[in-house]
């Protein structure tokens, strides 16, 4: 039996998420304890009927459904030139949603992968990038393209919107804490919110996403050249900007304190925020008790990893 799989991990900013909308630059890094997997099989029934048995839908491109996974399939379709196959896709994934984590652009990635695969056309990573994020603005609306390039990638990531992403160098391994609030936020909304303020008043929004946009200019430096004790101060900045920015929410405050009282060196949120995920950097010595410190503080997921060195 024909059959393929597709797989795609999330993704966690770690310096510039907001101002990146705005052509700012940002970095970003894959997060594969959690990933989304497609697997692409003949079906007996005509057409593709994607299922996603997590949340219980199941779509028919048949039925000319407006659903993002069908519009995905549609173009990965077109792209391919390929006739609807008769089969079914079925995906999963760890990622939870709607949490600052690259779920939509996950979920996307692994299954144009599949269909491809199945199809026997697998696609160079630039045109798959390019791909999910056609289908990331319906999630999305103005998404800076930073999500689908770092987990079609899958390298750490230095970002600027409409440039090709240059991969980042990581000198000396990164552990990371990475603590979910188990708020949903839907990033469409925290974009929107940020837009419409910025719009009202342009002047402190631009003097943010610049400062923003230095403090990831700076943080690409001491990444590469492995100043790791550089990088918690820098985390600190970014999060008092990404407040003033109005993103933040008491439940990601309260993370970040208990992370910094735990011996983070840094803390901040992590992708749209007003809910979602929050990053705390830590070292091996201080990894789990600062994981049990989220936890005591409300986090509904924590994970503890390590962005390993590349050179
Ligand atoms: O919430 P996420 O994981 O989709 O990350 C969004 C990052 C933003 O900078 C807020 C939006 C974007 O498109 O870059």
């Amino acid at each position: 039996m024909r059959r393929s799989e597709g797989h795609a991990p999330g993704k966690v900013i770690l310096f510039g998420e907001h101002a990146v909308v705005y052509g700012r630059p940002a970095i970003a890094v894959p997060f594969s304890a959690v990933e989304a997997t497609a697997i692409a099989e003949e079906a007996t029934d005509k057409g593709l009927t994607i299922t996603a048995p997590d949340t219980g839908e199941e779509i028919r491109l048949g039925d000319h459904t407006e659903h993002p996974l069908a519009a995905m399939a549609r173009l990965a379709l077109e792209t391919l030139d390929a006739p609807e196959p008769d089969a079914r896709i079925t995906i999963r994934s760890t990622i939870p949603i709607a949490s600052g984590l690259g779920s939509g652009a996950a979920v996307s990635a692994a299954l144009v992968r599949a269909l491809a695969g199945y199809l026997g056309h697998p696609l160079p990573t630039p045109l798959l990038s390019s791909l999910v994020f056609e289908v990331e603005k319906l999630h999305h609306g103005t998404p800076s393209g930073i999500d689908n390039t770092v987990v079609c990638y899958e390298q750490p990531i230095y970002f600027v919107k409409g440039w090709p992403a240059e991969p980042v160098r990581v000198r000396e391994p990164l552990r990371l804490v990475i603590a979910d609030t188990g708020v949903p936020s839907a990033t469409r909304e925290s974009v929107g919110a940020v837009r419409a303020a910025w719009e009202q008043n342009p002047d402190p929004f631009e003097k943010l996403f610049d400062e923003i946009g230095a403090i990831a200019t700076r943080a690409r430096v001491v990444i590469e050249d492995g100043l790791v004790e550089q990088l918690g101060p820098l985390m600190a900045q970014n999060q008092e900007a990404l407040r003033r920015m109005g993103v933040s929410s008491p439940e990601l405050e309260r993370l970040v304190d208990a992370a910094l009282a735990a011996g983070a060196s840094g803390a901040k949120l992590s992708g749209g925020g007003r809910g979602g995920n929050m990053i705390a950097l830590a070292t091996a010595q201080t990894s789990g008790r600062i994981a049990e410190a989220l936890q005591e503080a409300g986090a509904v997921h924590v994970w503890e990893t390590v962005v390993n060195a590349t050179e």
